[in-house]
């Protein structure tokens, strides 16, 4: 069982989007059974809440069903989950500076973090864009973006227990 966890700021947008197009990915190969999937904020203003609106509607178009509710990345995550992927530049040294804690704590196994963009086989962007200011064009945007990524995430994922 492998444990990926998807990191944004909000646990609003991109994260509970990528969640949702992973786990879709997963039941269309059977594979469901063989990862724990969730998603996380560094920040912790939504907790509680659903996914925006925007977006639920932009998964629903795919045929995406966002369920989660959104929840602060913790310490106890860093050493919960095997994966980490995290959507922006800011994601990234947020979670890297808790890894940093976590380590001086004593922990012996961290997850390994990383953009999730490195995944990216149709183009190589820098960052899975926050659309939370901006328009529906931007969710559009963020779901073509972690559909090709969450693919090839779970295709080096796959190699890398074969
Ligand atoms: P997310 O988007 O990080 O993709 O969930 C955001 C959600 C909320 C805020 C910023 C980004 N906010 O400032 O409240």
């Amino acid at each position: 069982m492998k444990r990926v966890l998807f990191v944004c700021l909000g646990n609003i947008c991109r994260s509970p989007a990528a969640e949702g197009v992973f786990r879709h990915q997963l039941s269309a190969a059977g594979l469901e059974k063989r990862f724990l999937v969730d998603s996380a904020g560094t920040g912790g203003w939504h907790t509680g809440k659903r996914a925006d609106p925007r977006m639920r509607a932009a998964a629903a178009r795919r045929g995406l069903d966002l369920t989660s509710r959104a929840r602060q990345l913790d310490a106890a995550d860093l050493e919960h989950f095997d994966h980490i992927l995290t959507m922006d530049a800011a994601n990234l040294a947020a979670v890297q500076r808790l890894a940093q804690h976590v380590k001086a704590g004593g922990a012996s196994r961290l997850a390994v973090v990383e953009p999730l963009v490195r995944y990216c086989q149709r183009g190589t962007p820098g960052e899975v864009p926050d659309p939370y200011y901006g328009g529906e064009q931007g969710f559009e945007l963020v779901l073509d973006l972690l559909e090709d990524a969450c693919a090839g995430l779970l295709q080096a994922l796959l190699r890398s227990q074969a």
